[in-house]
């Protein structure tokens, strides 16, 4: 009797120990797709991801659309001021400074800052060969995501390398229209 009892009840707990692990590896499955999305996100946004040019355009887009119209940073030029690696800093700092102000925007990344500044520099112009490293380095403060950036040879710039050659909507009719 108990030599037939004793599989049996193993046998039965042997199941449940099955099922129960076959629920839990489901479960973080499903939470490893679930969160799969946010961490590929978090990790790009962060830097340790590259984004692709398309995505880095839908970013720069959807970021610099949050308080002023994108005519704003399509339009800027050489003569308007300091490049796009520095204009990129300024927003950041800004967002930074007046969170409260500014309650619903989150902040731009690293990688975010990284990604837009090429999309902007590619679509619009980069004027950074026109300034002294010094004196941009001075303007990007502590910014050593930019910084980097702004260390790194154009052709080095994967964001930016591809994207050349095209131009954001607005930007080149300004520039090549004569003023009237
Ligand atoms: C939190 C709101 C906010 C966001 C987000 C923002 N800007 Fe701005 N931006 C401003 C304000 C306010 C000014 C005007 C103040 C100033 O020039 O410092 C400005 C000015 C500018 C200017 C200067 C315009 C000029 O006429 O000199 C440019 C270019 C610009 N933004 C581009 C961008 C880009 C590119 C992004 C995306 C990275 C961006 N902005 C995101 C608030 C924002």
């Amino acid at each position: 009797m108990v030599r037939i009892v004793v599989p049996c009840v193993f046998y039965i707990f042997m199941n449940k120990a099955i099922i129960v692990i076959l629920i839990i590896a489901g479960l973080f499955l499903a939470a490893v797709v679930i969160l799969g999305k946010d961490a590929v996100r978090l990790l790009k946004a962060e830097g340790y991801i590259k984004y692709s040019a398309d995505e880095a355009v839908e970013l720069a887009h959807k970021k610099c659309v949050q308080c002023h119209s994108i005519d704003k940073t399509a339009k800027y030029c050489m003569r308007c001021g300091p490049p796009f690696v520095v204009v990129v800093h300024n927003m950041r700092t800004l967002i930074s400074k007046d969170r409260d102000k500014y309650g619903g925007i989150g902040e731009i990344k690293d990688g975010e800052a990284v990604a837009i500044a090429q999309v902007w520099n590619a679509l619009v112009g980069n004027w950074e060969d026109s300034w002294r490293k010094q004196d941009l380095a001075k303007l990007l403060d502590n910014d050593a995501a930019l910084i980097k950036l702004m260390n790194t040879p154009v052709k080095e710039r994967g964001i930016e390398v591809a994207l050349k050659g095209k131009s954001a909507a607005g930007s080149d009719l300004t520039i090549m229209k004569p003023m009237k």
